[in-house]
């Protein structure tokens, strides 16, 4: 959540429109106010705007800057409303500073800072680290003694990049909890990812937790957390750390979800599991949040199927606070599309300080993330940079790793796997006239409730939240089993109600329950295939068969698509759905 950015221009040139091009690569790490600070002749000029970072854009037009190094961030609001005032950078003035985490003791240095006469114009956190490197140098500190005692003093997560006034050609950069990668290239950078800084440099290295670093044309220099000097290793930036734009689409979102043929054949291809990886595994505990808290889900039903193993799935953010019971010769398995989940993230830790011998893996889309650095094995989702707040493509491919670990040994069912890119492809052709139609109607309600059985109840959970976290409209998944006991209570003739009931074993008793919903509600749609839908009377949509394994896999894409039409028509904004971002660095 917020994105930073730093760059030092090469021989003088002008960096704005390099910073520009990093924060639209950024922004989907929070668009409540963007801001860019530059520094040229020994003085620093910053422009704020509130909102997306158009608005800023649209700023800059009016009055433009230019500076031969600067700073720029895209906010994710903590501290303080999405105000101007409290739009990043933060200045004093002799430092300009941007910050992606939350300073947790900071209101001990605001009031001792306030006291000593110093003027606070925000209600960020992160003003408090900008007044706090000031009043350094105001006592005499040079920049890195400053920047190291600041280091010294602050509690809680952060990606800090500052600049001084009086120091041209330098930025100051931190590490701890949210993630930064420093680029070296043409121009020497500095960024929240490595796509927002892909196009000013050939390589990238990852700062760790209490790494920091002076970043200059000259020469980068890095620090331990105790301050002593560093080598890190440098990677290429290969493309698929890199957002490769919108292509002919209008949204990242409905590209990502054509992509979903292709991230399923990659990810097959990159993964290939063997039991042997289950040795000596007697449980299974699967941490994540949201959408992939869901793939979680589905992979229960498997796991316990077909590998015979106990399987427990958390919601990550409750994990560690609900003394769980850690028992030996456990399979973690974190699932995350972005790899920074701070919830996920925290829950292995904790799981890996518990002493218990666990095996800790991780199931990520992006490679050196956070989180599959700390996991000791990591199965890769290759499903490409994914930008759309609503996860999508992430989502299948995920379920496609969890799939291949559970049927490892059943070759019937990896022949299975191995037809799904093809499947889908033909779902996609299919089904967009039908889910047009549906999205029309969906559009005029105010809620809905999406219903599942067996491996699809998870499948309602998720196409509910797609549902709601990008056209605001309320959702509920439920297992329709367990609609009776309170839920159906909301049924009326108004009330849409999407129910997924492919044929196979759980067929009667799903078909039953929507015949107890048809009883009391208008609006039913069925998502069914061939076989299904020769025994309702109500609307259906059918989908290609499919082994009723893989029907999670199957039924998510056209609940993505409904999700993503009804957005469309109510003219809301799709990729950037309000209050959201696309990776959660805070608890
Ligand atoms: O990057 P992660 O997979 O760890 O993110 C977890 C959730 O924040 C994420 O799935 C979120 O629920 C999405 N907005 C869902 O579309």
């Amino acid at each position: 959540m917020c994105g930073i950015i730093g760059i030092i221009g090469r021989d003088g040139q002008d960096i704005v429109s390099n910073i520009l091009q990093g924060l639209e690569k950024l922004e989907y790490r929070g668009y409540d106010s963007a801001g860019i600070a530059v520094w040229k002749n020994e003085s620093i000029h910053r422009v704020r705007a509130v909102g997306k970072l158009c608005n800023l854009q649209d700023k800059l037009k009016k009055t433009p800057i230019n500076g031969e190094m600067g700073i720029g961030h895209t906010r994710w609001a903590t501290h303080g409303k999405p105000t101007e005032e409290n739009a990043h950078p933060m200045m004093t003035k002799d430092i300009a500073l941007v910050h992606n985490g939350i300073i947790e003791n900071y209101e001990v240095f605001k009031n001792e800072l306030i006291r000593q006469g110093y003027q606070f114009t925000s209600q960020t956190d992160t003003e408090v680290a900008a007044f706090y490197l000031q009043a350094e140098l105001d006592k005499g500190a040079n920049p890195r003694e400053a920047f190291r005692k600041m280091l010294c003093d602050m509690r809680g997560t952060y990606a800090f990049v500052a600049m001084f006034r009086s120091l041209p050609g330098i930025l100051f950069c931190a590490k701890n909890k949210s993630p930064i990668a420093v680029g070296f290239g043409e121009n020497m950078c500095v960024g929240s990812d490595a796509s927002s800084i892909s196009s000013c440099c050939d390589e990238i290295t990852y700062l760790n937790d209490g790494e920091y670093a002076e970043i200059s044309k000259d020469g980068s220099v890095f620090f331990d957390k105790f301050f002593n000097e560093i080598q890190k290793d440098r990677i290429k930036v290969t493309s698929d750390l890199v957002n490769s734009g919108k292509g002919t689409y209008d949204h990242y979102m409905l590209k990502e979800i054509m992509e979903q043929p292709s991230a399923i054949r990659k990810t097959i291809q990159a993964n290939k599991i063997s039991k042997d990886f289950l040795g000596g595994v007697s449980r299974i505990l699967i941490l994540a949040c949201g959408t992939s808290y869901h793939a979680g889900l589905v992979a229960r039903y498997w796991y316990e199927k077909y590998l015979k193993i106990p399987t427990i799935v958390e919601i990550a953010s409750e994990y560690r606070y609900r003394c769980p019971v850690i028992e030996d010769n456990t399979l973690v398995l974190a699932i995350t599309q972005s790899g920074e989940t701070i919830d996920t993230l925290e829950a292995m830790e904790y799981v890996k300080k518990s002493n218990k011998t666990c095996k800790v893996a991780a199931i990520a889309n992006v490679k050196n993330s956070a989180i599959s650095r700390l996991a000791d094995f990591v199965f890769y989702t290759e499903a490409g940079v994914e930008i759309g707040v609503a996860s999508t493509k992430a989502f299948t491919a995920q379920l496609t790793v969890l799939a291949l670990l559970a049927f490892c040994d059943r070759p019937d069912l990896m022949a299975q796997i191995m037809s799904l890119p093809s499947v889908c492809d033909e779902t996609l052709e299919l089904l967009s006239a039908e889910i047009d139609a549906l999205a029309e109607e969906l559009q005029e309600a105010s809620s809905a409730i999406y219903l599942g059985r067996g491996n699809l109840y998870p499948i309602a959970l998720e196409g509910a939240l797609k549902l709601k976290e990008i056209s605001y409209i309320h959702a509920e998944g439920l297992a329709s089993g367990e609609m009776k006991h309170g839920p159906i209570a909301l049924i009326d003739d108004k009330m849409p109600v999407i129910c997924l009931c492919p044929s196979g074993k759980i067929f009667d008793k799903m078909f039953s329950n929507i015949q107890i919903a048809k009883a009391r509600g208008q609006s039913i749609v069925v998502f069914t295939d061939e076989a299904g839908a020769v025994q309702f009377d109500c609307r259906t949509i059918v989908l290609p068969e499919i082994h009723e394994e893989l029907a999670p896999i199957l039924y998510s894409i056209p609940l993505q698509l409904l999700a993503y039409k009804v957005t469309v028509l109510k003219g809301e904004d799709v990729d950037k759905p309000r209050n959201l971002a696309k990776s959660v660095t805070v608890e």
